[in-house]
C-alpha cells in the first residue's frame, strides 16, 4: 500500500475587528509608536471583544478552511488546537470547537507549545493522516494573549495580539503534503517565558494577583538570542532531511514574533526578499495562531501555486521549536 501524506486542501483564518495601534498604547503605558517599530517592527495588532472566546475565533478560521477545502465538519475525525489562551484550563479548546462546528465524528485535543504550537499540532495530526488512522484533519492555531497580558507591563503588553488560524488536511497519496516534521523542546528555560499562575503550582489566590502571577512573564533579551539560533538551527535540519537548500524553498512562514527576529533568521538563512512571508507588523505575536494565519492571509493573495516547498519555522515558551516543510 502507498504511503499517505498530510495535505493541506484549505486555509482559514480570523482576527477579531478592534485594532490597537502602537499610539493606543502609547496612552497606555510609557512607551511610544517610534520605540516599538523599531525593536519589534509592530505597527498595530487586534484585539477580542469581550463576548469572543478563544473557540469563537478557532471556529472562524475553521470555517473558512472547510469552506475552502469543500469539506463538512461531519468527514472530519481529528481535530487538534495549538493554543495557551483556551477558553478554559479545561475542557480543551478543541472540544469546544468540536461542538461548535457539529464535527460529530472528530476526536478533539489541544496541544500546548506556547509560540509553536500550530507546528506541534501539525506534526501530530501528520502522524494520524500518515499511519491511517485518520481521513480528514483540522489543525487549528487560536489565542487571546489580550487576556493574559499585563497591561501596566511595557515589555510585554506591546508585543502581543489575539486571532486565529486553520487548515483542513487530507491523507493522499503522491508528493503533495508534509515532507518532514522536526520537534524540539527545552524545559530547561522555562522560567524565561510563562505563565506563573494560576496552575497546580500557584493555586488561584488574592496574593497572586497582587504579585501579577495570571499574566504572562518574560525575559525579552534571553528569549530572542535562543529564538534566532532554533529557528535558524531547526530550518536548516529540516532542509538536510529532504536533501534541500533555502533555495528549494518557495516561502517560509516563521513564528511572527520579531521584525528583528525574523531578519536575523532570514539573513542567516541567506534568503532572498520575498522568500519569508512577514505580518507582524498588522498582527503582532499571536503565539500559536501566526504561522497559519500568516498561511491564509498568503494563499488568498494568490502566493502559492501547486508544488511549491513551503516551511513553517517556529519557536516559543517551554522552550518549544519545530519546523514543517511541505509541497504544496
Ligand atoms: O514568540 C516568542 C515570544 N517572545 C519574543 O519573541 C520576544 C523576544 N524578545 C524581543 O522581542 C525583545 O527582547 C523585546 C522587543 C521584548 C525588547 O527589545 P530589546 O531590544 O531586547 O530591549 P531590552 O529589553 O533590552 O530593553 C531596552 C530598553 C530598556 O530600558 P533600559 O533598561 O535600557 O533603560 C527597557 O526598559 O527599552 C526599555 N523598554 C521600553 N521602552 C519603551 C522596554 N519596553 C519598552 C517599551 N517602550 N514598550
Amino acid at each position: 500500500m502507498a504511503v499517505k501524506k498530510a495535505r493541506i486542501i484549505g486555509t482559514g483564518s480570523y482576527l477579531p475587528e478592534k485594532v490597537l495601534t502602537n499610539f493606543d498604547l502609547e496612552k497606555m503605558v510609557e512607551t511610544n509608536n517610534e520605540w516599538i517599530t523599531a525593536r519589534t517592527g509592530i505597527q498595530e495588532r487586534r484585539i477580542a471583544a469581550d463576548d469572543e472566546m478563544t473557540s469563537d475565533l478557532a471556529v472562524k478560521a475553521a470555517q473558512n478552511a472547510l469552506e475552502m477545502a469543500g469539506v463538512t465538519a461531519e468527514e472530519i475525525d481529528l481535530i487538534i488546537v495549538g493554543t495557551i489562551t483556551g477558553d478554559f484550563p479545561w475542557p480543551s479548546t478543541a472540544c469546544l470547537v468540536q461542538n461548535k462546528l457539529g464535527a460529530v465524528n472528530a476526536a478533539a485535543w489541544d496541544v500546548s507549545a506556547a509560540c509553536s504550537g500550530f507546528v506541534y499540532a501539525l506534526a501530530s495530526a501528520a502522524q494520524y493522516l500518515q499511519n491511517g488512522h485518520s481521513k480528514k484533519a483540522l489543525v487549528i492555531g487560536a489565542e487571546i494573549l489580550s487576556r493574559i497580558i499585563d497591561w501596566e507591563d511595557r515589555n510585554t503588553c506591546i508585543l502581543f495580539g489575539d486571532g486565529a488560524g486553520a487548515v483542513v488536511l487530507e491523507a493522499q497519496e503522491g508528493d503533495h503534503g508534509i515532507l518532514s516534521s522536526h520537534l524540539h523542546a527545552d524545559g530547561s528555560h522555562w522560567q524565561l517565558l510563562y505563565q506563573p499562575g494560576f496552575g497546580a503550582r500557584h493555586p488561584a489566590s488574592v496574593s497572586g494577583i497582587e504579585q501579577r502571577l495570571p499574566f504572562l512573564h518574560m525575559a525579552g533579551n534571553e528569549v530572542f538570542k535562543v529564538a534566532v539560533r532554533s529557528l535558524y538551527d531547526v530550518a536548516i535540519e529540516a532542509l538536510e532531511a529532504n536533501q534541500m537548500t533555502a533555495k528549494d524553498v518557495h516561502l517560509l512562514f516563521p513564528h511572527q514574533a520579531n521584525r528583528r527576529i525574523l531578519d536575523a533568521v532570514k539573513k542567516r538563512l541567506n534568503l532572498e526578499d520575498g522568500q519569508m512571508y512577514i505580518n507582524v507588523d498588522l498582527c503582532g505575536n499571536t503565539s500559536g495562531a501566526s504561522i497559519p494565519l500568516a498561511l491564509d492571509e498568503a494563499n488568498r493573495k494568490g502566493m502559492i501555486s501547486e508544488g511549491d516547498v513551503l516551511m513553517f519555522d517556529a519557536f516559543g515558551g517551554g522552550f518549544t521549536w519545530g519546523a514543517t516543510l511541505l509541497r504544496w
